[in-house]
């Protein structure tokens, strides 16, 4: 088995986003401007990544996630006083738009032509029928509306976009450098799901791949633990919340741990694809004091803390991400003033 590549090696030969450099100037501006408002900031990463088969790209991998779990979260953060730069892949959905989804509550259902009453075309200058908000979405539109004026007027949502694995980890680097001004006062909220395996640009073919030239064979190389460098070098203050999402519930708490034992990382938010709307793990650790064998080095001890939404609150339509950011919200207060991670095992 080949190693993954390290980080260092990966950006030596993987060229940035051409919009790197003014991204990178946004979200300085962005930092600046929130310490000097003494808000707290978080990163939100959001949907999937994407892995291009040819440099004129035509095919490529997907990742799973709409993004449902990015965009929710970081509208509660912003409600929680945070101001959030939202990294997420193009067309994913967004904080506050999302309540609009063109395939779960198209716009055009939410209008309705009040005939009787009559509006001025500012174009033409002649009356045309008055275009409505059905009554029964009025109530729901006024509320998001309000949140989303509001963090225009603050100035506190700053989005930026990705769309292949390689657009997240120099986003991801850029942000994360920039972000370390914060100090503890940053959270990387990493709800993105990421691709493993990659194609690296001197391996790729130049034009469209041929059907005719019989079976595709790829050898993908893994994409490097973009988590050691965010914890170890870019952010060392930070604090990391990294998701782990499996299909076999046996392999979820386990492996949960061993990210957080391999990155030194605050926090993993375990999550069961088929659960996940309604329950999730915190997993942290408890450094220990030095063992009485006379063994110096501290053995390290997990604690879980699951958070589930009842049934009666899922059919009222409560949202899990409520729960965890308010949970991370303490969390993050405590890091803030001591540098630990409370959580309590349940
Ligand atoms: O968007 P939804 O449809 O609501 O779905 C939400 C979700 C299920 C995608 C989300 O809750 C979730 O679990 N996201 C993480 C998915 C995942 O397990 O990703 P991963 O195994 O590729 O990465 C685990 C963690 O390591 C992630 O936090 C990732 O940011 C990080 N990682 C991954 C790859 C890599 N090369 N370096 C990393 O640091």
């Amino acid at each position: 088995m080949t190693q993954p590549l390290s980080s260092d090696t990966y950006f030596e030969h993987e060229r940035p986003p051409a919009t790197i450099q003014s991204d990178r100037e946004k979200v300085a501006d962005f930092v600046s401007r929130q310490r000097q408002a003494g808000r707290k900031v978080v990163l939100v990463t959001s949907g999937g990544t994407t892995v291009p088969l040819e440099r004129n790209m035509v095919r490529f991998l997907d990742n799973f996630s709409a993004g449902t779990r990015g965009a929710t979260s970081a509208e509660y953060f912003l409600e929680a006083g945070y101001a959030v730069i939202f990294l997420h892949r193009q067309f994913s959905l967004q904080p506050f738009s999302r309540h609009y989804s063109h395939s779960t509550n198209p716009f055009l259902e939410l209008l309705t032509v009040e005939t009787d009453q009559l509006d001025i075309d500012s174009n033409a200058g002649t009356p045309v029928p008055k275009i409505a908000i059905v009554p029964e979405a009025r109530p729901k539109l006024l509320s998001v509306l309000a949140a989303y004026r509001e963090c225009h007027a603050k100035g506190t949502l700053l989005t930026l976009n990705f769309v292949t694995v390689n657009d997240y980890l120099w986003l991801l680097r850029t942000v994360s450098v920039e972000m370390a001004a914060l100090g503890r006062r940053a959270i990387f909220y990493l709800a993105a799901a990421v691709s493993d395996f990659f194609l690296p640009t001197q391996k790729m073919v130049e034009h469209k791949i041929q059907s005719g030239e019989g079976n595709l064979q790829l050898e993908m190389d893994q994409v490097p633990k973009i988590l050691k460098p965010l914890v170890s070098q870019w952010t060392r203050e930070g604090f990391i919340v990294s998701f782990k999402l499996e299909t076999d519930p046996a392999l979820l708490i386990p492996k949960a741990r061993g990210a957080l034992e391999r990155y030194g990382h605050q926090v993993v938010i375990a999550n069961d694809l088929h659960r996940r709307k309604f329950e999730v793990a915190f997993v942290s650790r408890l450094p220990t004091a030095p063992s009485s064998t006379g063994s110096s080095a501290p053995s390290v001890q997990f604690v879980e803390e699951w958070l589930t939404l009842p049934t009666e609150d899922v059919d009222a339509g409560k949202e899990i991400e409520v729960d965890i950011v308010a949970r991370l919200v303490t969390l993050h207060e405590a890091w803030i003033e001591k540098g630990t991670v409370a959580i309590n095992q349940t």
